[in-house]
């Protein structure tokens, strides 16, 4: 048993980056467009259509409840990244403070995390890139509308979710030959992001009507199985909506850059968790107040649907059009964020080492990532967006618990290790993120955590049977 408790040295862990230290030219306003980059995609353009549908207008309580558990986990990270500014987020940090055992978990939980976050934006890519071909059929009278056979998985009626499909092996291909996310590109699809969304809020809240928004929680508030088999209420659409939150990992990745990581930081990622949580909180508001939720609830595309709805085409079609062209730099970010763990787990000997092997010219690990794109596409082109979605929230949500006992144990071992950011009120904050956390687990569907807990049961079978005496640290046992 002593090997699931053997940890990594921090010293170690920083020492390994001393020599390729990064030049910081970050500052606060570059890590707001970073984290704004990585966190607005599929959550706010698709899934708040789902959310509604679990909890209708008090969705909106949703909404506060994932951004403020988000808010407390971020802060953890960003006292961690900036202790160990070392690549693998929550698996290198478990590694150092809970022990090998616990860090093999998190780092088998990021790989669902990673997959599916970027199946989960493939399959709300397609809605939006979908309704776009229905206008532009509507519009010029070319065929170009895929059948629906082609335009949905099975379980809604079709056979294969093309268009998600391709844009995984598109993003896939883009990492193959080397493209990194660029930061100017970025800070304008963030830009073009936002202003799609202002203008959403600007169209539908002369639309309000008080009406909508009753009764306003009509399924309770915690979890609770309908008749239909579906569990709804407030907290099982927090579970959902949570998806739209998580990103940030990409700031706390950058504290090594950052020219003055205790202030930069702070203001990058509670500049970002609270811009996030305003910006949503009023979409949603606009959306339920301007439309009965079940009407756009189980739309691929509610956002352009509510537009359409009110008679706005033009400004759903330009909805439309910034999804089709921003949501693929989140799938960009997470697929190689997933590249990353696979990499940093492969260097410490916990899978094979071969994984690990990046190609000379590009600096990408091509197989893992053609591998991956091979995994993800396929579940992007049959699962049910909800249900893939809630899968990479149990992922995440694993790593945040992890993230947060890390940062209480190692104030606890480490009191005096230099932190260049401290996260305020630790004793407050660190139990906050780790009992939020809990409490949107267990408000995920019974199914999502029955699968989560086969594939961890895999990924323990794995650690016995290859990573435990594969692993790097066991040479020194
Ligand atoms: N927060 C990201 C999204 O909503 C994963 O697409």
């Amino acid at each position: 048993m002593h090997s699931l408790l053997r940890r990594k040295d921090i010293n170690r862990i920083t020492e390994h980056e001393e020599g390729r230290r990064l030049v910081p030219t970050l500052s606060w306003p570059h890590l707001v467009a970073l984290g704004i980059g990585a966190i607005v995609g599929t959550g706010i353009y698709t899934l708040i259509g789902v959310g509604a549908e679990k909890a209708g207008p008090a969705v909106l309580l949703s909404f506060l409840i994932a951004g403020v558990v988000c808010a407390c986990a971020a802060l953890a990270y960003a006292e961690l990244s900036t202790m160990m500014p070392a690549a693998g987020s929550a698996y290198t940090y478990s590694y150092a403070a809970l022990g090998e055992g616990l860090a093999w978990i998190i780092g088998w939980s990021l790989i669902l995390e990673y997959s599916l976050v970027v199946s989960t934006v493939a399959v709300g890519w397609s809605g939006y890139f979908a309704g776009f071909l229905q206008w532009m059929q509507h519009q010029t009278g070319w065929a170009v509308a895929l059948p629906h056979a082609l335009a949905a998985g099975p379980h809604a009626g079709g056979i294969i979710n093309l268009p998600a499909v391709v844009i995984v092996f598109v993003v896939a291909g883009a990492l193959m030959a080397g493209t990194r996310e660029s930061a100017t590109i970025n800070a304008f699809l963030v830009v073009f992001k936002l202003i799609a969304l202002a203008i959403f809020v600007a169209v539908a809240m002369p639309a309000f009507n008080s009406d909508n928004l009753h009764p306003f929680m009509p399924y309770g508030f915690p979890k609770a199985m309908g008749a239909d088999g579906v569990e709804r209420g407030v907290m099982a659409a927090a579970a959902i909506i949570f998806f739209a939150f998580y990103g940030f990992d990409a700031i706390s990745t950058a504290a090594e850059e950052t020219k003055n990581p205790g202030r930069d930081l702070s203001i990058g990622i509670i500049g970002s968790m609270i811009g996030c949580t305003l910006i949503y909180m009023l979409v949603a508001f606009a959306a339920v107040g301007a439309m009965n939720f079940g009407v756009f609830g189980k739309s691929a595309e509610p956002l352009a649907l509510i537009m359409r709805e009110l008679g706005h085409g033009t400004v759903a079609l330009l909805i439309g059009i910034v999804a089709i062209i921003a949501l693929p730099t989140v799938l960009l970010a997470f697929f190689y964020g997933q590249s990353r763990i696979f990499f940093v787990m492969s260097r410490d000997g916990l899978l094979p080492r071969g994984l690990s092997k990046v190609n000379a010219r590009t600096g990408t690990p091509v197989a893992i990532t053609a591998f991956t794109a091979v995994l993800v596409a396929a579940l992007a082109g049959v699962a049910r967006l909800d249900e893939i979605a809630a899968l990479a929230n149990a992922g995440t949500l694993a790593a945040f618990i992890a993230v947060g006992a890390c940062l209480l144990v190692l104030r606890k071992r480490e009191p005096n290790r230099p932190r260049s950011f401290r996260t305020p009120m630790a004793w407050l904050v660190g139990p906050l993120a780790i009992l939020g956390c809990l409490y949107l687990f267990w408000s995920l569907p019974q199914k999502t955590q029955l699968w989560f807990l086969t594939w961890n049961t895999i990924g323990v079978v794995v650690y016995f049977v290859y990573a435990r005496s594969h692993s790097m640290l066991a040479r020194n046992d």
